[in-house]
C-alpha cells in the first residue's frame, strides 16, 4: 500500500517558554503532526518533557500529537499520556518485558499504538506485534538526543522494516526518528519511510517555515520554488494527508 510521506516536527528542539506559538508555526508551516518525545532519565541518559506538557500541548492544538515514549516500563504510564491527549503511543521494544500487553493497553485506551526500536534491535523484534500495530519506528540515532547525525546503517533497516510490513500489515505506517535533514530526507523517502520526524532541522534557522517547506521539497525530490518577493512557497502545503489507518 502507498503512504503518502509525512514530516513530523520534534517538539524537543522548539522554544517551550513560546509552547503556542511555535505549534501555531508548524501548523501554519502545513505539518498535520506534531511528534513528543519523552524522556525518562533511565530508559535514555536524558529528561524531557512530560504530562502537564502534552495536556498543554492538546488544550492549544489540534495536531495528531505521536508521543515517543522513551521510558522504562511504559506501561505504568499509559493510562495518563491517554487522558492527557496523546492520538498515538509509540513505546520501545527494549523497555518492557511485556510490550504485548502494552499495546493491547494502548488499544483498550482507544489510541492508535506504536512500537519503536533502537539502533541496535533486529528489525525482526517488530515481527510478532506487527498485525497489531499502527505504528512501527525505526530508530536512525540512539534515544536520547536531539541534534544528532543520522546512522547510515538505518537505510537498509527502514528498507527491511518496510518489507516485513508490507508482508504482515500493509496499513502500518513506518516513522523514523533522529538526524533526518535537508541533505538525507529523499533518500529517507525512498527507503520506506513514511513518517518522517524532524527536530533540528524544523526549529533552526532561518524559520520554521522555510526548514518544513525546504524539507517538504526535498523529500518530493523538487526544488523549492522561490517567490518574487523572495519567500519560499511549497504547493504541496495544501494537499492533505489521508489517514490509511483504520
Ligand atoms: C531522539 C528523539 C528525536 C529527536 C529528533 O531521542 O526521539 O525525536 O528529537 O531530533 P533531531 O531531528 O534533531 O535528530
Ligand atoms: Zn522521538
Amino acid at each position: 500500500m502507498q503512504h503518502r510521506h509525512l514530516i513530523a516536527p520534534s517538539l524537543l528542539a522548539c522554544d517551550f517558554s513560546q509552547l503556542r506559538e511555535e505549534l501555531r508555526a508548524i501548523e501554519k508551516a502545513g505539518a498535520a503532526w506534531a511528534h513528543f518525545d519523552v524522556m525518562d532519565g533511565a530508559f535514555v541518559p536524558n529528561i524531557s518533557i512530560g504530562l502537564p506538557i502534552l495536556e498543554a500541548c492538546r488544550k492549544n492544538t489540534l495536531l495528531t500529537l505521536d508521543v515517543h515514549l522513551m521510558v522504562q516500563n511504559p506501561e505504568r504510564y499509559l493510562e495518563q499520556f491517554a487522558a492527557a491527549g496523546a492520538d498515538i503511543l509509540t513505546i520501545h521494544a527494549e523497555a518492557t518485558a511485556h510490550a504485548h500487553r502494552a499495546v493491547q493497553m494502548i488499544k483498550n485506551l482507544g489510541k492508535r499504538a506504536g512500537l519503536a526500536i533502537n539502533p541496535g534491535t533486529p528489525i525482526e523484534a517488530f515481527r510478532p506485534l506487527l498485525p497489531d500495530l499502527d505504528l512501527i519506528l525505526v530508530m536512525s540515532v540512539n534515544p536520547g538526543f536531539g541534534g544528532q547525525q543520522f546512522i547510515p546503517s538505518s537505510l537498509e533497516r527502514l528498507q527491511q522494516a518496510a518489507r516485513l510490513r508490507d508482508q504482515l500489515n500493509p496499513q502500518c505506517l513506518l516513522e523514523v526518528d533522529g538526524g533526518v535533514n535537508q541533505k538525507n530526507i529523499h533518500s529517507i523517502a525512498l527507503a520506506g519511510a513514511d513518517i518522517l520526524v524532524a527536530g533540528s532541522a524544523i526549529f533552526s534557522a532561518p524559520s520554521i517555515r522555510e526548514n518544513f517547506a525546504a524539507l517538504q521539497a526535498k523529500l518530493e525530490g523538487r526544488e523549492m520554488l522561490i517567490a518574487p518577493s523572495g519567500t519560499a512557497t511549497n504547493e504541496s502545503m495544501t494537499l492533505e494527508f489521508t489517514e490509511e489507518t483504520s
